[in-house]
């Protein structure tokens, strides 16, 4: 038997893994290979980068009035556009978590040119995204916080496009000085404040959801001064005088980058409820066929039967609305089978988790509406108490710490140890808490 110790071609999961773990080895043939793949692309950059600041403030102004659009409809009684229920929206928090959990890592590779002004406003975007080194503001832990908090921390199993993005991050920050314009492209996409930010960050509140991650990114990366404003000026600064067509060439590609995958209002459509709904019951059926008891029937099967094979697990949400454990389309409060999952002392408690409970709970209630429960933009629960210790770092060379910094290992207590003795030894403070 051959053993196969080679990354299969496309696996953007394996390369993902792979990077984070710092032991990918085949990095910039994958990172070109991505690159010649949108060439043929088109993009909605100006062809004279003097456009440019044109072109942003254009595309700011667009998001802008698009928002006041969707502000206005909602006031006239349209209804949510992106999250029918709170079960799609924490399904989605779960889609992207491992984008967010390398935010901001194509910036790695600028931190070694500390001492080039020109790249000081791409080190800064690259330290506001690793908050400092304050374990309250670092983005990748505020998500994980998130996540946490809403239950979803154990992650699900995720298509392999979900981690194109992120292998693309990690790919861009650890490639090199040779992916410099590619980098500055790639930030310049990324950081320009989308539409879908703002719904996303509207909705989120509105389902009870701390929107704190997706309403700092609609401030911290905003147009006028943010992380777009900034990327915009690291191109300025960094372009070449000699080959300057060429190196915004390379830009354009980069740009592109962010493109590839799905987009996130696709995303978010393709949410499918009753499909997550049976595959996390076929995740449970495995461990669930042997745990009931025989007196549990139902239509004259005893459960461990209906769950004895994936193929039964349609047929057994049939059965449970047949014998009135599941009435749909009312208050699931009202519903046996809900009172059987819900609470500390029901007879199912812990079996599913705050996820899976979701998806049960928007199954069951479906078109009946709930009352709305808006929270206000920046309201959100305690955090989790974090150690902030008083750190003796020492000074033993840029390139520990600069190691310490990349974005697979940021966020972990020797990462954001790192990133504030960065700071202080470099000088280049940001302008308060996030
Ligand atoms: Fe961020
Ligand atoms: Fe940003």
């Amino acid at each position: 038997m051959t053993v196969m110790t080679r990354k299969p071609a496309g696996s953007a999961r394996l390369r993902y893994h792979a990077l984070l773990a710092g032991r990918d080895s085949d990095t910039q043939a994958w990172l070109a290979g991505q690159l010649c793949q949108v060439t043929q692309r088109r993009d909605d950059l100006p062809d004279d980068p003097e456009q440019l600041e044109h072109w942003a403030a254009r595309h700011a102004a667009m998001v802008a009035h698009q928002h006041a659009d969707y502000l206005m409809q909602r006031r006239q009684g349209a209804p949510r556009r992106y999250f029918a229920n709170r079960a799609q929206a924490l399904w989605f928090l779960q889609q992207v978590a491992p984008t967010k959990a390398v935010d901001g890592a194509w910036l790695h590779g600028c931190l070694r040119h500390w001492g080039d002004p020109r790249y000081h406003g791409l080190i800064r975007t690259y330290l506001e995204e690793l908050g400092d080194g304050d374990p309250w503001c670092n983005h990748v832990l505020i998500y994980q916080r998130l996540l946490s908090r809403l239950g979803c921390l154990e992650g699900l199993p995720l298509d392999d496009s979900r981690y194109l993005q992120g292998a693309l991050q990690l790919a861009l920050g650890q490639a090199g000085e040779g992916y410099l314009p590619e980098v500055i492209g790639y930030n310049l996409g990324y950081e320009q404040p989308p539409l879908h930010l703002l719904i996303t960050t509207h909705e989120l509140a509105e389902l009870g959801i701390d929107g704190h991650y997706f309403q700092l990114h609609v401030t911290i990366d905003n147009a006028a001064s943010g992380h777009a404003r900034r990327a915009l000026q690291a191109l300025r600064q960094l372009q070449p005088e000699q080959g300057q067509a060429a190196f915004y060439q390379r830009v354009r590609l980069g740009y592109r980058l962010n493109d590839l995958g799905v987009d996130t209002p696709s995303l978010i459509a393709s949410f499918d409820l009753q499909g997550e709904l049976l595959a996390a019951l076929e995740r449970k059926r495995v461990f669930g066929q042997f745990m009931h008891a025989d007196r549990c029937r139902l239509q004259g099967r005893t459960v461990n039967q209906w769950l004895a094979a994936p193929e039964g697990l349609p047929g057994f949400l049939q059965a449970l609305q047949a014998q009135g454990w599941i009435e749909r389309n009312q208050d699931p409060r009202r519903c046996r089978f809900w009172q059987l999952i819900d609470g500390p002392k029901a007879s199912m408690f812990g079996v599913f988790s705050a996820y899976e409970k979701q998806l049960w709970h928007d199954w069951i209630a479906a078109d009946w509406q709930r009352p709305m429960r808006r929270v206000a933009p920046g309201q959100w629960e305690s955090e989790l108490t974090l150690e902030t210790p008083c750190e003796t770092v020492q000074m033993d060379g840029f390139v520990h710490l600069i190691a310490a910094m990349a974005g697979n290992r940021h966020a972990e207590p020797p990462g954001l140890r790192a990133t504030r003795a960065y700071i202080r030894a470099t000088g280049l403070t940001g302008g308060g808490p996030c």
